[in-house]
């Protein structure tokens, strides 16, 4: 199981001190919003530049955004490890997987809570990640859909075949943690749950012994 930070939850002010707490995880989850897709915005690629600087962890950045292919371009110079798209917000979803890839970028897809995974059926052998939504996008700290355990389950029945990170993002903290990873989840974004922890680097233990 592999733990990705969502930057969203981390302190803007102190934001190095604050992801040097969590040094450990996986990846930094960096939510990208456009104020479109989603009713929020985050940051930018010059915050990221500046963060790749002092830190080793590998980038994975998903886009909440509504012209994905411009997003990508801002970000590959940052060569993170996955750029991820939601399918509500391309109609150009194998042409756009495919342009990740031809950038030496590993490709994911997102589907928000309510989308089905039929929307998978003729790109899941292209992808290396896919990301289930276990909130509706746009904010951290919201609580956890309870359907998203059926629906991992369902993917996994669905596309046995699937070798990629299966990533659920929204809500996950110690408790539902396990759960998750034994319905079949084998990445996990945490952001709230790690960043208002009175110790995050006690609260990331206690997701690994999860
Ligand atoms: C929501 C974002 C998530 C969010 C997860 O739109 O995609 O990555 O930050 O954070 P928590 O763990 O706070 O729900
Ligand atoms: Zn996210």
């Amino acid at each position: 199981m592999q733990i990705a930070a969502s930057l969203l939850s981390a302190d803007f002010v102190n934001l190095k001190a604050s992801l040097e707490n969590v040094a450990g995880v996986d990846f930094f989850h960096v939510d990208v919003m456009d104020g479109h897709f989603v009713p929020n915005l985050t940051f930018g690629p010059c915050v990221l530049k500046n963060l790749n600087a002092h830190f080793d962890t590998p980038l994975d950045v998903h886009l909440m955004v509504e012209d994905p292919l411009f997003f990508v371009d801002l970000y590959k110079d940052l060569q993170p490890a996955f750029i991820t798209l939601h399918v509500e917000s391309t109609s150009h979803l194998h042409r756009s997987v495919h342009y990740i890839k031809s950038l030496g970028i590993k490709a994911g897809v997102s589907l928000n809570p309510a989308t089905p995974l039929c929307g998978l059926d003729y790109i899941i052998q292209d992808l290396d990640l896919v990301l289930l939504m276990s909130v509706n996008p746009g904010f951290g700290g919201q609580s956890f859909i309870p359907f998203t355990f059926e629906k991992i389950r369902a993917f996994r029945k669905r596309f046995p075949h699937f070798q990629g990170a299966l990533e659920v993002d929204g809500g996950v903290n110690a408790h539902n943690a396990p759960l998750l990873r034994a319905c079949g989840a084998n990445l996990l974004v945490v952001g709230h749950y790690l960043f208002t922890h009175a110790n995050p680097a006690q609260a990331l233990q206690a997701l690994r012994a999860s």
